[in-house]
């Protein structure tokens, strides 16, 4: 038993620095000392008592990097010392979905730092499995990006981009912009369109690839499409509101891919006719498929470069002040980190 300072949400808005005992680890699990974490969205809905499969009290954090202390009885004990970041998904690994190689969406699929304790704390016991190698090449501060451009590496993964298409992706937040730098860096697409409502993100946009930014806070963005005589072949829904997968739609060149990163409850109103008369291929994309070691070798190639979405670190006992400034300023925000 180690005791150890963990960020835990008690209960929604209730936000502690709780001191707690991590056992030792069993034995196919490593022991990480956490050195750094990301702030995600869903860290906030958690916290906010927004996400449904959240249950209370909860170490939270799914975006976690750090170093191996500890490895249990099966794990090889040369992985002691070991930088690893942390793949928070947990499946099953014999289920029909688990069988076809989508463990991001088994049946009894969990997610550290979501369904079970997470990454913001000192010490963790994670799967080894889960544990990925990085190399010396790679700083810590980029190696605990992986975890969000595996969001990206999974719904790219999926669409198939190729240097013909041009791309439009919603939103550029920090989802947006690792499908941009994936886009651009990896698959070369010929045209990226960026669309969000902040002009300070779509500079960022820029920044991470886009050939093309549109703010469509004032005009509808299918009259600025028209205007520039552009047909997406390929879009992105990485802003997620309902009312946008029609209008993806209907922005779309025929035989074009569109895929839904979203989770909303509510309805979005779509005809069969927007879709099947120009065969529009509908996809959506959730977690990541065992995409760790591809977006590790793109971060060593440099294809991709997350210190252009990092922007703030806190300690991890200013986890609720990191919080909160997320939550405030979009303008400024991307990737928050905080410090352990
Ligand atoms: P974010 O809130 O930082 O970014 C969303 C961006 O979309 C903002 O910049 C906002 O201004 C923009 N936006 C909102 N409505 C828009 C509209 N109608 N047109 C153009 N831009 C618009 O959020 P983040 O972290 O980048 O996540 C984006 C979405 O992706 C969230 O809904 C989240 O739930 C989802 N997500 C899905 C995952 C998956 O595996 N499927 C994983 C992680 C996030
Ligand atoms: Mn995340
Ligand atoms: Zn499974």
């Amino acid at each position: 038993m180690k005791a150890v300072k963990s960020v835990v949400i008690k209960e929604p808005n209730t936000l502690l620095i709780e001191e707690r005992s991590v056992p030792e680890p069993a034995e196919n699990q490593v022991r990480v000392k956490v050195r750094l974490a990301g702030i995600c969205g869903s860290d906030s809905h958690i916290y906010r008592g927004h996400n449904p499969f959240a249950k209370y009290p909860r170490v939270i954090g799914h975006e976690f990097f750090g170093v191996i202390e500890k490895v249990g009885s099966d794990v090889d004990s040369k992985r002691v010392g070991e930088r690893v970041s942390i793949d928070p998904v947990l499946s099953c690994g014999h289920c029909y979905p688990c069988s076809i190689g989508k463990p991001n969406v088994c049946e009894t699929l969990e997610v550290l730092g979501v369904h079970t304790d997470g990454g913001f704390t000192e010490y963790v016991n994670v799967p080894a499995a889960n544990a990925y190698t990085i190399p010396d090449s790679i700083s810590d501060e980029c190696a605990v990006t992986v975890e969000p451009y595996s969001i990206a590496a999974n719904v790219t993964s999926h669409v198939h981009p190729t240097q013909d298409d041009v791309a439009l992706v919603y939103g550029a937040g920090t989802i947006g912009l690792t499908c941009a730098q994936v886009l651009k860096g990896v698959y070369q697409v010929k045209t990226l369109i960026m669309v969000d409502r902040v002009a300070e993100r779509l500079a960022r946009a820029k920044d991470c690839g886009a050939d093309i930014v549109i703010d469509n806070s004032q005009t509808p963005l299918p009259e600025q499409l028209k205007a520039l005589g552009l047909r997406p072949t390929l879009v992105l829904d990485a802003a997620c509101h309902p009312a946008i997968l029609q209008e993806a739609i209907l922005i779309a060149s025929p035989a074009a891919r569109v895929s839904i990163m979203g989770f909303s409850s509510e309805a979005s109103a779509v005809t069969q006719q927007s879709i099947t008369s120009k065969e529009i291929s509908l996809f959506s994309s959730r977690l990541n498929a065992k995409k760790f070691p591809e977006v590790i070798s793109w971060i060593e190639s440099k294809k991709i470069d997350p210190t252009k979405i990092l922007t703030h670190q806190f300690p991890f006992t200013e986890a609720q002040e990191a919080i909160l400034t997320f939550e405030k300023d979009q303008k400024t925000c991307c990737k928050i980190l905080l410090t352990f």
